[in-house]
């Protein structure tokens, strides 16, 4: 995959218009589609299931579809959603009682898996999962919603993420979420991120390309 991936989240997309969202967000050169999935439960939020997933797939939607749980629990959607056409399936260890339980599932079913930190959690987690792990997730809000601010104390918890991931030697990818726009990108990428979520900052904005070529450019200063 190439170094820096743009991962738009449909959280902030019109969704009376979501193919036509999602396609005119790939086209304007995203890489990824980041796909928020709230269970009023986890997160104070309800957004979007398996059906919505499969629906991007049978629209034609070839991307990479980058499935964000904020949902507890998390084991019974994994297979729902890989079979929903799912490439990532990502979750909050705090919502898994079993967590390498619930990664290994998400392998086996043929996904990508990954582990989700809020703003407040260690990274000891991982201590003991990292061969399990495909990708590393640091929110840099409180999860539930859009259009919040980046939450600076995220920056040294990405320095840590990327010395452990270094130090593991595994290909792991470092995504982070929440709060990303043109004008802080840089910052976040010099912390050691290479994937990055941006809902409001895209979907907010009339060109769409616009916004990803200023992030891209960014991103190569
Ligand atoms: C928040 C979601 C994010 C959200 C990011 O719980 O996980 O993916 O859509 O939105 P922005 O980029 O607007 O902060
Ligand atoms: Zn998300």
């Amino acid at each position: 995959m190439a170094e820096y991936l743009i991962a738009p989240s449909i959280l902030s997309a019109d969704f009376a218009r979501l193919g036509e969202e999602v396609d005119n967000v790939l086209a304007a050169g995203a890489d990824i589609v980041h796909f928020d999935v709230m269970d009023n439960h986890y997160v104070p939020n309800l957004t979007i299931g398996p059906m919505v997933c499969s629906a991007l797939r049978k629209h034609g939607v070839t991307a990479p579809i980058d499935v964000h749980l904020m949902v507890d629990p998390v084991d019974r959607l994994i297979v729902d959603f890989a079979e929903a056409g799912a490439s990532f399936i990502t979750f909050h260890p705090d919502a898994s009682t079993h967590v390498d339980r619930s990664l290994q599932m998400i392998r086996d079913a043929g996904c990508k898996s990954g582990l989700v930190f809020n703003p407040h959690m260690s990274l000891d987690a991982l201590k003991y999962v990292m061969d399990k792990v495909d990708m590393i997730l640091l929110m840099s809000v409180n999860p539930g919603f859009g259009g919040q601010s980046f939450i600076p104390a995220t920056l040294d918890k990405l320095l840590e993420a990327r010395a452990l991931i270094d130090e593991s030697g595994f290909d792991i990818r470092l995504e982070i979420d929440g709060g990303v726009s043109p004008k802080n990108i840089a910052e976040i990428a010099a912390a050691g991120a290479d994937t990055f979520v941006a809902g409001s900052a895209i979907f907010n904005q009339p060109d769409y390309a616009a916004v990803i070529q200023q992030m891209r450019s960014e991103l190569a200063t």
